[in-house]
């Protein structure tokens, strides 16, 4: 046996062909011998390891990580959530190259050196009597070494199906979700054997080392599955007898068969061995199939749904996609083949062989069966040495990989047809259903794979139901277009004076458009408004002027010609009310044409310059600074500071605007965005102060609060602005929407977190003892701990107190507090706001506070034009 059988562990990791590879540890004698291609197994594709940081990764948390450009986005640039194009996926073969295999990453990847990767450290903890803690040096070293197959699914495989028929909360995969590969390392129930399980086990939990908004990535399994040889969970460091590639858990993960690709945990740092399932953020908001009738709405006001382990997923369900006739393929009925031979995949969940693959031209009336190929079943009469790891899978029934399927038809038989439906059975003749089960989180998707034909003169031309991502294209798309129900039981096809009744109702949404108004826009069109007196912008492909409304903004014209030109839907939908929304028919204009809408879903390349900007902010285009540190500073109250892009940075906001925070729910994706008025020094540079109050309750406040407070130091967070419509010039010059004011004095009112914009104005007058303006801060609270920057207020005031005062009232003060009691009312506002015509008054606080202030000032005499709310 060798002395050190790692010693070289991370160069023969990278790359090499298997028979370069030293021998690993201890082996049975007879197995000793390394004969792949002795053997007719299925070998991995040829792979070209990519060796260039793309140029959009280099601005992510992912700059160190090679990638290959044929991989589709599904979530912007980062996090990283890829397929392969499908055609691309199944003509590799059985197994998939590495860079083709799909990432799913729910942040960002953990940086991890060659020279680190044999002191990787992981521990077997919990409910153990002998717990853990060993290098993969030891775990290669000191346990048997195992090579198999298996295909790991993505749970969100085909879900953009779903979200063409209701949107879900998960984003937009097509059907390649899904690759397969030889994983070679130990048998998970080593080293769960090893660290002696006690009585009351019964999960294995898992953590990565990715941090995340939530924490650390984690999920669990059974403990008695994982002692179970016949599920073949596996820890893995190498893919197809390569190192693992930093998307997929270099140097350590999980790989778990038959289940869901969520439980897979890559960059494997714990497995904790549990009473219960895992108590992990992702385990629990993530990998559901919840209820047919909980709604994107309900999942949020009704936490019980998720908290209900029966709705969590483990085993993959049936499922089967056409891969050939490809979308958009097209055959020509005229001097071509009398056959076409359509191919496809298939997997089952839980080591289920698919054992039936069917397929019908006519809507499900008639079924053909496809002949399958299993070529994981070449790999069981095959006993050796491969990539460092025994293959022994003669003994094991479970069917772990996808299986590929072929069927021929008589061309004229696709010309007479209008569509190709597929559907496969396991061997627990669970069969695919006809019809979608949709879940808020858009998970498991299996209905039948429906792949349309249409004859164009002398051809056949074929489309699947879609396209990944946000790329157009596909049968689902077109029907809804056309208005057709795509849940009426044949796919949205109408039959005649049929009533139409959507059986998953989608959202009731405010509607935002004319209905009548068939107009479409072209993006050369749409770029003429791309200006501050006539901007137009888009909100879901729909293009709406802002010009008339400019003026009455609430959040001033500034933000409007902020987006003129763009795509605006993340900020419109994340900030605006109903009743903003319903405003939209008024200022709609048409459709962006086809051309237009891909034209304007690629990202805008700006004028590189390797010049660094002096400010920060841009009005147009969100920018990214990382978070540095979280100071609390009561109960409920953090600062967050950030970096800017370099130290000399200034932020670029005007004393009393404000910038926008864009958060990505780390589930769904979809944008949390809400406008912040930092409380750093505007001229301050490299940093940037945010003081943020976090809401428990589950409102949308609370949702963005809570995000951030979430947010792990080193994470980067976008920002954008200035927004708003007021601005403090000084020496009593203020510009609202552009229109300069003057006045004498300012009322500040405000309550709770609406501090900062005041505070910032107040910072302003107090800071220049020229500035002849008087300012009083009217600040109600509950307790005195719920001030915000009191002392700051207080020092501002040493040497001001002609020109400045702050006066807090308490709801709940204790006996000992010698200022105001109760809420700010009509009565204390009259006491300290003297009408004149140079006063103005500022406002910030809740919806409520702002309502009753207004109320109380119009009483009083006060105009509109002498108030002003933040
Ligand atoms: N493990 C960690 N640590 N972090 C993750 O984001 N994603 C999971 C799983 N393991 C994830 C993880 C999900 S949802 C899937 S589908 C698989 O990894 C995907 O594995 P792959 O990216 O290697 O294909």
């Amino acid at each position: 046996m060798m002395e050190d059988p790692t010693h070289d562990l991370h160069s023969e990791f990278m790359g090499k062909k298997h028979e370069e590879l030293p021998p690993s540890p201890p082996q049975t004698e007879e197995n000793d011998s390394e004969s792949s291609e002795e053997v007719d197994i299925p070998l991995p594709p040829p792979t070209s390891m990519p060796m260039e940081i793309l140029d959009v990764d280099k601005k992510t948390p992912d700059a160190h990580v090679p990638r290959d450009p044929r991989l589709i986005r599904l979530t912007g640039v980062h996090p990283f959530n890829v397929e392969a194009p499908l055609s691309a996926l199944f003509n590799e073969g059985f197994l998939t190259s590495p860079e083709l295999f799909y990432v799913r990453n729910h942040g960002a990847v953990p940086e991890v050196k060659d020279e680190e990767i044999p002191d990787w450290e992981f521990s077997v903890e919990g409910l153990v009597e002998r717990p853990l803690t060993l290098t993969l040096r030891q775990l290669v070293a000191e346990y048997e070494q195992i090579t198999c197959p298996v295909t790991l699914v993505c749970a969100g495989n085909r879900r953009k199906e779903q979200n063409q028929v209701k949107k879900s909360k998960g984003f937009s995969w097509g059907p390649a979700g899904v690759s397969t590969a030889l994983f070679t390392g130990v048998a998970m129930s080593e080293l769960i054997k090893k660290a002696r399980p006690r009585k009351k086990a019964k999960y294995v939990c898992m953590e990565g080392a990715d941090e995340l908004p939530k924490g650390f990535y984690g999920t669990s399994v059974k403990l008695n599955w994982v002692m179970d040889p016949n599920k073949g969970m596996m820890l893995s460091y190498k893919m197809n007898g390569e190192m693992l590639r930093p998307d997929h858990g270099k140097p350590l993960r999980a790989a778990i068969p038959g289940q869901i690709g969520g439980r897979s945990v890559k960059w494997l740092k714990k497995l904790i061995v549990t009473a219960a399932p895992s108590d992990n953020w992702y385990h629990i908001n993530d990998n559901r199939v919840l209820p047919t009738m909980v709604s994107p709405e309900k999942s949020v006001t009704e936490p019980k749904w998720w908290m209900d382990e029966r709705f969590a997923i483990y085993d993959l369900s049936t499922n089967s996609a056409v891969a050939y006739p490809a979308h958009e393929e097209q055959v020509c009925l005229v001097g071509g083949p009398d056959v076409y031979r359509a191919k496809g995949y298939a997997y089952g969940g839980g080591g289920r062989r698919s054992k039936r693959v069917e397929l019908s031209l006519d809507k499900g009336r008639t079924w053909r069966l496809a002949d399958i190929d299993y070529p994981e079943d070449r790999y069981r009469d095959a006993e050796q040495m491969l990539y460092g790891g025994r293959l022994d899978m003669s003994w094991r029934e479970s069917c772990f990989c996808w299986c590929q399927w072929a069927l021929g038809f008589p061309v004229t038989e696709l010309a007479d047809a209008k569509d190709i439906v597929v559907r496969a059975m396991d061997e627990s003749m669970n069969v695919q259903p006809r019809d979608m089960y949709w879940n808020v989180l858009g998970m498991m998707n299996n209905p039948w794979y429906r792949v349309t034909i249409s004859k164009e003169g002398e051809y056949l031309r074929f489309e699947h139901p879609t396209q990944p991502a946000m790329m157009p294209g596909g049968w689902m798309e077109r029907v809804k277009k056309a208005g057709g129900n795509l849940t009426n039981g044949q796919w949205g096809e109408k039959r005649a004076g049929e009533e139409e009744k959507l059986a998953v109702e989608g959202a009731k949404e405010v509607p935002m458009t004319k209905p009548d108004l068939k107009h479409e826009i072209t993006i050369d069109e749409l770029r003429k408004h791309d200006n501050d007196t006539d901007p137009w912008f888009v909100i879901n492909d729909e293009v709406y002027s802002g010009t008339a409304f400019l003026k009455d903004h609430p959040g001033g014209a500034q933000s409007i010609i902020s987006a003129a030109g763009l795509d605006t839907t993340d900020e419109f939908m994340a900030i605006h009310s109903e009743t903003a929304k319903a405003m939209m028919p008024t200022y709609h204009l048409g459709t962006l044409d086809s051309a237009a809408k891909i034209a304007l879903s690629e990202p805008q390349s700006e004028t590189a310059s390797n010049e660094p900007r002096p400010t920060f902010l841009k009005p147009r285009s969100w920018t990214k600074a990382v978070l540095f540190s979280k100071k609390k500073i009561s109960a409920d109250t953090l600062i967050f500071t950030f970096t800017l892009e370099h130290e000399a940075q200034t932020l670029g906001l005007p004393v009393g605007q404000h910038l926008m925070i864009r958060l990505r729910d780390p589930i769904d994706r979809e944008a949390i965005i809400r406008p912040y008025t930092p409380i750093s020094e505007m001229h301050s540079q490299g940093r940037l102060d945010v003081l943020i109050k976090l809401y428990l309750s589950g409102d949308m406040q609370g949702k963005m609060s809570k995000a951030m407070h979430a947010l792990p130091i080193g994470h980067g967070v976008d920002f954008k602005g200035p927004i708003g419509k007021f601005t403090y010039l000084g020496n009593g010059l203020c510009s609202i929407n552009g229109t300069e004011k003057r006045v004498k004095r300012f009322v500040m009112i405000c309550g709770g977190s609406g501090i900062t914009p005041i505070f910032q104005v107040f910072r302003a007058v107090m800071r220049d003892k020229s500035d002849p303006t008087t300012c009083t801060v009217l600040n109600g609270n509950r307790l005195v701990e719920d001030i915000l920057c009191k002392e700051d207020l207080d020092a501002l005031l040493l040497g001001n107190e002609d020109r400045g005062e702050v006066i807090h009232t308490l709801t709940k003060a204790p006996e000992s507090w010698t200022g105001l009691r109760g809420r700010i009312n009509g009565e204390l506002v009259k006491r300290h706001c003297v009408r004149s015509a140079q006063t103005l008054v500022l406002v910030c606080g809740p919806e409520a506070l702002e309502k009753s202030i207004h109320g109380a000032l119009k009483e009083q005499g006060w105009g509109d034009e002498q108030i002003l709310f933040f």
